[in-house]
């Protein structure tokens, strides 16, 4: 199959978060497995000073309307792979930018501007390239217009660009509102601009295009996809979700066991499998000794990593910032993000400087360490619409301590529930969830043959792509 994917982000060119992991490993699956793919992303500074776009060649120069203003941009493309093509729409004054969607404190003020234009220069590529999609593949609400411009495109052309288009939601708390005066700019028919369209309590919500105009509606679990038709979860776009039900399918993420696996990943000091578990211990120590604690520390070691965010539960971590503070453990959290969290957790290390460790920036190489080195993964999430860390975890022989939420309930079994299955514990997403996962984990470390079992259990899961690939395969095989 012609398979074209849209996203915001993509491993190793542009990533915050999970996003860019999931498309970059799905994309790869796909071309691996003999389909011929295509992936759009924004043309940010550092895709294409990437290596690999080096030698990217401009295919072609674009002219987008938004509202009265033409806008130019440049086409990019270059191939990391067999069966893979990398689009960049480039536009400097847009995407010539460090971060991909703000300055940390908020948002870019032209975001709306920046992704409608992204979303209507891969329609026009689409049409000057004439790729003749089996399938668009839209990712979040930052790709989300696709489905929707690109049937107007067709319909004001009289041609086929694609048979048939999908949406997947990786995080509903974004949906990409902005104010009604936004509308203009898509230069879409007025009709769309209601409650069936893009319209949301007087302002433009960019999602709904995804969630009402695609043929087929995804996310990143199953659990999410039921919990999103509920208020609690739906962050305000439930009601739309329940429209789809019958459309909506939740489709587990994978891992990139070429990069998360601790028997090849060069990126630790030593390698270990569940038959051999002796490098673990090395890793551990390189990252005891790299916070400038005591490598032969006997106690439990905790492990974070993730964005400062209020999704990730650092509100339910510092509610229980006694425990480690009082407890004879070590906890070493690798972040960044919000400003507000990186002060508090910074307090937090000063308060305990011989036991709790942060630190705040992005860095793959830490993260890796994290993964392998540490005892217990903390995930906490309010909501996880998948989570890939507790993935990582497991397969690192790393006992995850998540909340049961999304992704994290489809993935992580609870020790104590189900002795015979437990790869993890698992808890409510409130602070006396959190405490009473941490006071189990202590327990858990104490009975080191237990514990031992439920990290092999962990390692002898397969979180390849290889299924999650069959099951977008047989999604686009059953929309055709
Ligand atoms: P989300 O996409 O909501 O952030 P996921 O669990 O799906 O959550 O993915 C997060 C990804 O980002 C993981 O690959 C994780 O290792 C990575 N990550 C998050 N924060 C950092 C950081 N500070 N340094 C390195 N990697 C990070
Ligand atoms: C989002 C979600 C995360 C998911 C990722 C990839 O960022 O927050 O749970 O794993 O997308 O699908």
């Amino acid at each position: 199959m012609k398979i074209v994917h849209i996203a915001s982000e993509l491993y190793p060119y542009m990533k915050t978060g999970g996003l860019a992991d999931a498309v970059a490993s799905l994309a790869g699956t796909l071309a691996d497995r003999g389909h011929e793919i295509a992936v759009f992303l924004p043309g940010y500074r550092s895709a294409l000073d990437h290596p690999h776009a080096k030698a990217a060649e401009r295919v072609f120069r674009i002219r987008i309307e938004l509202g009265n203003e033409l806008m130019s941009g440049d086409v990019r493309v270059f191939s990391p792979r067999a069966n893979l093509k990398v689009y960049l729409i480039c536009r400097e004054e847009f995407y010539d930018r460090r971060n991909p969607y703000g300055n940390g404190e908020r948002d870019y003020e032209d975001n709306a501007d920046r992704f409608i234009f992204f979303a209507k220069g891969v329609v026009e590529t689409l049409r000057l390239a004439d790729l003749q999609a089996d399938v668009v593949h839209a990712h979040d609400w930052q790709a989300s217009l696709v489905p929707l411009l690109l049937r107007d495109a067709e319909r004001r052309h009289g041609l086929t660009l694609a048979m048939k288009t999908v949406f997947t939601i990786h995080n509903i708390a974004f949906q990409g509102i902005f104010p009604a005066r936004v509308f203009p700019r898509t230069n879409l028919p007025d009709e769309l601009n209601n409650i069936d369209g893009l319209e949301y309590y007087n302002q433009i919500n960019l999602m709904k295009g995804g969630l009402l105009f695609a043929d087929r509606v995804t996310t990143v679990s199953s659990r999410y996809a039921q919990e999103i038709q509920t208020p609690e979860f739906g962050c305000g776009l439930d009601g739309v979700v329940q429209t789809r039900a019958d459309d909506i399918k939740g489709l587990l993420n994978g891992i990139d066991t070429a990069v998360w696996n601790p028997a090849v990943d060069a990126l630790l000091p030593a390698r270990y499998s569940a038959v051999n578990m002796a490098g673990k211990a090395v890793c551990r120590a390189q990252l005891l000794k790299s916070q400038g604690f005591d490598p032969k520390f006997a106690g439990p070691v905790y492990g974070m990593v993730c964005r400062l965010a209020e999704q990730k539960g650092i509100d339910l971590l510092l509610a229980n910032a006694d425990f480690f503070v009082r407890e004879n453990c070590r906890f070493i959290l690798l972040g960044s993000g919000e400003r507000r969290y990186e002060e508090a957790l910074q307090a937090l290390a000063a308060r305990a400087p011989q036991r709790v460790a942060l630190c705040a920036r992005h860095d793959e190489t830490m993260s890796h360490l994290i993964e392998a080195g540490a005892d217990f993964f903390i995930m906490p999430s309010l909501f996880e619409p998948c989570g890939l860390n507790q993935m990582y975890s497991q397969a690192y022989g790393t006992v995850p301590l998540v909340s049961r939420v999304g992704g994290l309930a489809d993935t992580v079994t609870d020790a104590d529930e189900d002795p015979a299955n437990g790869t993890g514990l698992s808890f409510p997403p409130t602070a006396e969830g959190l405490a009473d996962g941490l006071s189990r984990s202590l327990r858990l470390y104490a009975d080191k043959a237990r514990l031992a079992a439920v990290q092999q259990r962990g390692m002898e899961k397969d979180f390849s792509w290889t299924q999650a690939a069959a099951g977008y395969e047989q999604l686009y095989q059953d929309s055709l």
